[in-house]
């Protein structure tokens, strides 16, 4: 069996004629119209009146909060099992993230233990879609309105996925995208933040092109960003948004052979769970592996490989690593799972013989010790 890699992209749409319209035309920075037509294609994806295209997913979420106005002595609450841009970018602008434990079935931020985390200085919730299932956005929703605390959605593995029939980027304030090369959709690199509201829309847009006037050439009106999409991100990025279905039911399909090759082993691994109404579109598919597993989570992983097949760990819980290590938080259920989760092989074009084949690896090296 050839190597399996955990990620893969796949380009089976316009994407190399529009690369190619870029090189033709010379249009290959900022300007040019795939970045226009991206951004108006995804906000309506989304169903948001308004998307900024980006650099990447972590600049989409600086720049929320950049033209939220949140700085120094400000909080926002998020989910301590999640990727570490979520935590930096609130540190970038010199506000405290605050953590919030995990579900165990979902992986994502348990809401009921949100409320306890919020004071003054709260400015927002940022709940994480993790590995493309959304977070319960009904109870965050709830919360936000009795507090009035705006929610920003990192959406950024979460294209395409749904909370009780509605699209996850359009429950909060704004939500942030990423496009990197492991994702649903990919333009290579590249970020975008969709949202509802014409003032911040503005704002994003200003502070992402270094807060240039739009009517005095070179005048600049505020300390801004180079943040900004390339044409080529764009065009690349289009092309894969106009495939968008084609790759969330290849996703949808590998899910399922997980769920039909892994039957039965929950007592040793459990994957992480969809309710009902929740459409997961399935970054990754993950797995939890259970007491009874005398195995570690890195060793089941090594034994993987030397099947040739590329498995990660899943996310460490921000409080234990060094930039926000904090041996006062208690989060038991994210640190369970960041030591003994592990991310499978899940993009679009694995076969079932591929499925398969890992799956029994996986049973051999779990089950039988
Ligand atoms: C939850 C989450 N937030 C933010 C990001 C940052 O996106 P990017 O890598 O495009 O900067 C990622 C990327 O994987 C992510 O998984």
């Amino acid at each position: 069996m050839k190597r399996i890699s955990i990620a893969s992209p796949v380009f089976n749409g316009n994407e190399k004629k529009y690369l190619n319209e870029c090189i033709d035309t010379g249009w290959v920075s900022a300007n040019g119209r795939f970045v226009k037509e991206f951004e108006e294609k995804f906000a309506e994806y989304c169903g948001c009146k308004y998307a900024v295209s980006c650099s990447n997913g972590t600049v989409s979420l600086h720049l929320i909060l950049l033209a939220m106005g949140i700085g120094s002595g400000d909080e926002v609450i998020m989910p301590t099992l999640t990727y570490i841009a979520t935590a930096n970018t609130v540190r970038y602008c010199g506000a405290t993230p605050v953590f919030v434990d995990s579900e165990e079935d979902t992986f994502n931020i348990d809401p009921k233990k949100i409320e306890e985390k919020i004071t003054s200085r709260t400015k927002a919730i940022m709940p994480v879609h993790l590995y493309g299932l959304p977070a319960n956005m009904e109870a965050i929703m709830e919360l936000s309105k009795k507090y009035n605390i705006p929610i920003i959605e990192d959406a950024a593995e979460a294209h395409g996925a749904e909370f009780k029939g509605e699209r996850v980027g359009s429950f909060g304030l704004a939500a942030s995208f990423s496009f990197f090369g492991n994702k649903v959709i990919t333009s290579g690199e590249g970020g975008m933040v969709v949202t509802n509201d014409e003032e911040l829309y503005k704002k994003m847009k200003l502070l992402k092109g270094q807060a240039v006037s739009l009517d005095k050439k070179y005048w600049h009106i505020a300390v801004g960003y180079n943040y900004r999409m390339t044409n080529m991100q764009a065009a690349v990025g289009l092309g894969q948004l106009e495939n968008i279905n084609w790759h969330i039911a290849e996703r949808e399909r590998i899910a399922k052979l997980y769920r039909k090759y892994l039957k039965g082993t929950e007592a040793y691994m459990k994957m992480q769970y969809a309710p009902n109404d929740y459409k997961q579109t399935y970054w990754m598919n993950n797995i939890m592996l259970q007491d009874i597993v005398a195995k570690g989570r890195d060793q089941v992983m090594e034994e993987m490989e030397a099947c040739n097949i590329e498995m990660r760990p899943v996310f460490y819980p921000m409080h234990i690593m060094p930039p926000y290590l904090d041996n006062t938080i208690s989060c038991p259920i994210a640190e369970k799972l960041g030591a003994r989760g592990i991310s499978l092989p899940s993009h679009a074009m694995l076969t079932e013989e591929e499925v398969a084949y890992i799956c029994d690896c996986l049973k051999k090296i779990v089950m039988e010790g």
